[in-house]
């Protein structure tokens, strides 16, 4: 009796420490867009949703991204995250700039700092065509300009 008890306790501990946990993100690719609803040179955020491993965990997150489609089989994504201390950018329609209102930031169409305290560019999103699908990767932290 006592060895099944402690078998069945155990078994289970040994498994949790002997096993290891998947670490990390899933390093996969999300399908996050279709290329034809993209319009030309307009910058469009979409959310979507990207499963992420902690030890035994797998969370879903929603993830958002500016996407531009530059040319007709080319997309271009960037991270939402300001790289001054981490705000959220917004495309200015008006300004055509993306533009973060914590320490007043602006980046051009392709990312780059026009103005602010902001020390690089945008960081992007691997991003891979298949097909219609946009699919997109890791988020590339951009050098500093
Ligand atoms: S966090 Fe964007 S300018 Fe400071």
């Amino acid at each position: 009796m006592m060895g099944a008890i402690a078998a069945a306790l155990g078994i289970p501990a040994a498994g949790y420490l002997l096993v290891p946990g998947r670490r990390g993100p899933s390093g996969g690719w999300v399908e996050a867009a279709e290329l034809p609803k993209l319009v030309m040179n307009q910058p469009e955020q979409i959310v979507f949703e990207r499963v992420r491993r902690d030890g035994w965990k797998t969370i879903a997150e929603r993830t958002v991204a500016w996407v531009v489609r530059t040319e007709e089989k080319k997309v271009v994504a960037f991270s939402p995250i300001c790289t001054h201390l981490g705000c959220a950018v917004s495309w200015d329609t008006a300004g055509k700039t993306f533009v973060c209102h914590c320490h007043t930031s602006a980046f051009s169409k392709e990312g780059m700092v026009l103005g602010g305290p902001a020390p690089r560019p945008l960081d992007r999103f691997l991003v891979r065509i298949d097909g219609e699908k946009v699919l997109l990767g890791q988020v590339q932290k951009s050098v500093e300009s």
